[in-house]
């Protein structure tokens, strides 16, 4: 049987839990499985592309056919590099499906042979945006159950500086 290579391309600033849903679908419905962060110099990231990198590289490395990977220019072309015959996009409420389509359908005129498939992630994800949690983690809200721990920590460690002092320095017994 033809083995199916998928990518999932995103920007993954931060990863959430909604994001690790879907790794998990993908893995089990595609061979190989490649998470591809978009390098987007016009984009100001909370997170560098290594960071990012080194926090899906921790999160996938229980699952054997998902690897992390850094693209730039058209997702298409990254996609034949790699000879992906499938595209994964996450839908979560009917407001992501109109660009979703927009996006499918100027990706298929681009690769005619390249197949968008999109998955659902876990009902309790559907509200879940990576935008919604910088936004909140920002100005001090608890995003524990929406970010993986690892996450939870880093956020915390870049937006709360008196948490990262006392982790470094833990006060004297
Ligand atoms: O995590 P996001 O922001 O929803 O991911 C969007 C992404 C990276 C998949 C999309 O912006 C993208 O594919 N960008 C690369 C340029 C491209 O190929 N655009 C689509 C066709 S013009």
């Amino acid at each position: 049987m033809k083995k199916v290579t998928a990518i999932y391309p995103g920007s993954f600033d931060p990863p959430t839990n909604g994001h690790l849903d879907l790794i998990q679908r993908g893995s089990l419905l595609f061979d190989e499985l490649i998470v591809a962060i978009l390098r987007n110099p016009d984009k100001s990231p909370l997170f560098s592309l290594s960071d990012r990198r080194r926090m899906l590289e921790e999160l996938t490395a229980g699952f054997k056919n998902v690897s992390i990977d850094t693209f730039d220019g058209l997702t298409v072309e990254y996609a034949k590099k790699v000879k992906a015959g499938a595209m994964l996009r996450g839908i979560r409420a009917l407001t992501d499906y109109e660009y979703e389509l927009q996006m499918a359908m100027m990706n298929r005129k681009l690769s005619p042979n390249l197949e968008t498939v999109f998955m659902m992630p876990a009902e309790q994800y559907s509200y879940l945006s990576s935008r919604l949690v910088r936004e909140a983690a920002r100005l001090g809200g608890d995003v524990s159950g929406l970010v993986p721990e690892l996450v939870e920590r880093r956020l915390k460690e870049k937006l709360d500086p008196a948490y990262k002092l006392a982790v470094r320095t833990p006060r004297k017994k």
